[in-house]
């Protein structure tokens, strides 16, 4: 038997002015678009922006309903929207924010493991790692890959062994 650690390397800030201008901005379309969420049963608006290859910026938020599971994650709307719309584009970031109780949250909030597979699968598809911001109004996290989020990842390799 043999122990061995995983470890995830997390780039943490304190306040969205630490940030590139970039990242600035992609943050603040996050934002923009958890105005817009569909959240009548948690009431927890998430937001979520892609920079694009392309320089486009895609955004997403959750769309809730009534049969709970019918629902979608903000990301997972984001990142399909611009699968749809761009196919042949690379997503180079995704910024991710949420609210409740009319104001966005102090901690950072991480993706769901479903969020984080489609993220995973994005990355395969393009062959370029997604940076992945975090932002809360006291903490912001950066990953540089989805696969700092999801160790131990299934992937396409597993079906080809
Ligand atoms: N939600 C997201 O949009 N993204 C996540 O990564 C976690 C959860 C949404 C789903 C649901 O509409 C609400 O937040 C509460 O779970």
């Amino acid at each position: 038997m043999k122990k061995t650690q995983i470890i995830t390397t997390v780039y943490e800030y304190d306040s969205i002015d630490e940030l590139s201008k970039e990242d600035q901005a992609l943050v603040n379309q996050a934002k923009d678009a958890a105005h817009r969420s569909y959240a009548p049963y948690s009431k927890f608006n998430v937001g979520a922006a892609l920079l694009l290859d392309n320089g486009e910026i895609v955004q997403g938020n959750n769309q809730e309903n009534s049969a709970y599971p019918s629902g979608l994650c903000a990301e997972r709307v984001a990142v399909f929207y611009a699968n749809a719309k761009y196919p042949d584009v690379p997503v180079k970031a995704i910024a991710i924010t949420s609210r409740t109780n009319g104001s966005f949250l102090e901690t950072p909030v991480p993706p769901c493991g479903s969020c984080r597979q489609v993220l995973l699968e994005t990355e395969d598809r393009y062959n370029q790692p997604i940076r992945v911001i975090l932002c809360g109004e006291n903490k912001i996290r950066i990953v540089e890959s989805i696969k700092q989020l999801l160790p131990l990842f299934f992937d396409k390799e597993m079906l080809n062994e």
